[in-house]
């Protein structure tokens, strides 16, 4: 029947060129429906019709049926496979392609600068020497010249646990552990470590803070030695530019005690804001070592002397990097810790 092969060729057509499922289903809707399809609507006057043109009516509707339902299952399969395949274009995970670099962690500035200070002292001879941060009374203090209720005290006003414990104010103690546990000289050591004191956080100081200390005993040592040693290290850290000098002060566990200044890095020695116009700047304290903290380690005085220094590694780092306030090292900001 002509009506039936031109609504299939009709059919046909639409569904190839049905560009998505949902018009494929509306396609499927519109012939094949139940009631209102275009195939059924051929067969709605049948009744009317004679017996033999009621078979072939019949016959040509369910071939129409079925080519369109086969149409249909094609170009779903067709839209499918195109589906699938621009799916594969367009989400393909390529395995090969480098990643965003994992983030890496770097060592903290202030155990950088520790290291270095470390290494330059080791290749000298010396060796790290560590001791405890909860420390006695006698080894803080008494050990170390500096007897209870002596003035002096007051410069290192300490946290206490007890009469007896306190955490350390400086790393001084550990020569005293040095000497004890060494015994026979030549002695030479260092001891980094982290000490603690009764003072508000500023810019300039800290509650808690590093010190590298250094003791040298052996025989005939001299203030020459010491400034040689400090000199070497201090241009190794800083640059050979670097001019080092050593001014009279007091410390009760040296005699003679210095404070050890560094020549500013800024103005070369000429005075600057940064020197606060002095052209020098303060590291730390050192001296020759009072015969009587030989004893405290059970070191015989007459026999053997010696010299030590105790700097502060936040001050050496301060002056290396021209950082001018010491609460940044300890602030984790990754702002200022990944600049170095
Ligand atoms: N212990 C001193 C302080 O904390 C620093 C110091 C000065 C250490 C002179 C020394 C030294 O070994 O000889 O202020």
């Amino acid at each position: 029947m002509t009506d039936a092969s031109s609504l299939t060729t009709e059919a046909l057509a639409a569904i190839g060129r049905a560009p998505s499922e949902d018009d494929l289903a509306r396609i499927d809707q519109e012939y094949l429906g139940r009631k209102n399809g275009q195939v059924s609507r051929l067969l709605s006057n049948i009744a009317q019709l004679l017996p033999a043109e009621k078979a072939s009516l019949g016959k040509a509707a369910n071939e129409a049926k079925r080519a369109i339902e086969a149409a249909l299952a094609a170009r779903r399969a067709e839209l499918e496979t195109a589906r699938l395949a621009d799916l594969a274009e367009t989400e393909a995970i390529d395995i090969t392609f480098p990643g965003p670099p994992p983030e890496r962690g770097h060592i903290h500035v202030l155990t950088q600068v520790r290291r270095q200070i470390e290494t330059v002292l080791e290749s000298l001879g010396y060796q790290v020497e560590l001791g405890p941060e909860v420390e006695t009374e006698w080894y803080n203090f008494e050990a170390l010249n500096i007897a209870e209720g002596h003035p002096a005290r007051e410069n290192w006003d300490s946290f206490y646990f007890s009469k007896e414990l306190l955490l350390r104010a400086h790393t001084s103690p550990v020569q005293i552990r040095a000497m004890q546990r060494i015994k026979e000289p030549p002695i030479y050591i260092i001891t980094p470590g982290r000490c603690y004191r009764r003072d508000p956080p500023e810019a300039t100081r800290l509650p808690y803070f590093s010190q590298v200390e250094g003791l040298a005993v052996d025989k005939g040592l001299t203030v020459g030695d010491m400034k040689g040693t400090l000199l070497y290290m201090i241009q190794s850290l800083y640059g050979r530019d670097r001019k080092v000098r050593v001014r009279p002060s007091y410390f009760p566990f040296t005699e003679p005690s210095f404070e050890f200044d560094v020549s500013c890095g800024i103005c070369g020695g000429i005075g600057c804001k940064s020197c606060r116009h002095k052209g020098w700047l303060e590291v730390g304290g050192c001296g020759m070592v009072h015969p009587q903290v030989l004893r405290s380690g059970g070191i015989d005085p007459t026999q053997w002397n010696g010299y030590a220094w105790g700097f502060g590694i936040e001050r050496m780092a301060m002056l290396k990097h021209d950082v001018d306030d010491i609460r940044l090292f300890y602030e984790s900001d990754l702002r200022f810790l990944e600049q170095f």
